[in-house]
């Protein structure tokens, strides 16, 4: 295996047109093609760096903002933004384009932590990430800071829930748009 591998090495796109029968009742494209296709180039993108069959661990920074649109080409574009030890955090950039109009559009970027396995099915080392030039270095350092920040954002998460009660928390729901119909002291 290569001790370290450029992210150009590995990065990825796909390119596929929007068809009708990946179309809602509302004529857009479903969250679930678009979620299907991010998790099919964070595949091709992190086993290529990994040399190595890789899983889906998580997710993060899923926002559909913008809708697309049937017929549109949809382009997504995948590299590697930060490695651990056996773990890599691909960013997936998502663009729409209407073939006609040349117009494009940025739907959303996306974050997947994907885990590199050995024939045992074990977590694997992975190649150091080469960092050639300053988009490489500050997505890795944004990368870094979204690891620290899900995690501190998890620990208090934890903690609040434990020690959550549902009489002390109640008044939560005043503004909610809920009607309460279960309370029992
Ligand atoms: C994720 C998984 C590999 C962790 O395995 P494990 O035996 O607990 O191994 P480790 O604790 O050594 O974790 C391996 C790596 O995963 C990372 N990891 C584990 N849970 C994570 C999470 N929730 N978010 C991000 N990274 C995570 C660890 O930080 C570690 O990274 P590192 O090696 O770069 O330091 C294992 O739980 C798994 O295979 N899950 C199923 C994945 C799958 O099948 N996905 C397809 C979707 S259905």
């Amino acid at each position: 295996m290569r001790k370290s591998k450029p992210i150009s090495y590995s990065r990825t796109t796909i390119t596929e047109l929007m068809i009708p029968s990946y179309a809602n009742f509302g004529g857009k494209i479903h969250g679930g093609i678009l979620l299907s296709l991010m998790d099919k180039v964070a595949y091709a993108c992190a086993s290529k760096h990994a040399g190595a069959y890789v899983v889906t661990v998580s997710v993060d920074g899923v926002n559909f903002l913008q809708p697309i649109e049937v017929g549109e080409l949809l382009s997504l574009h995948a590299s590697v933004n930060y490695v651990g030890r056996s773990s890599m955090v691909i960013g997936i950039r998502v663009v729409s384009e209407n073939v006609k109009t040349g117009q494009q559009k940025h739907t959303n970027t996306s974050y997947f932590t994907m885990v590199a396995k050995d024939d045992n099915g074990k977590p694997t080392e992975v190649p150091l990430l080469e960092l050639e030039d300053r988009n490489d270095v500050r997505r890795c350092l944004e990368a870094i800071k979204r690891k620290q920040l899900k995690e501190a954002y998890k620990d208090n998460f934890d903690n609040e829930k434990s020690s959550m009660t549902i009489e002390e928390n109640l008044h939560l729901l005043d503004n909610e748009r809920v009607i309460v119909k279960y309370i029992q002291f």
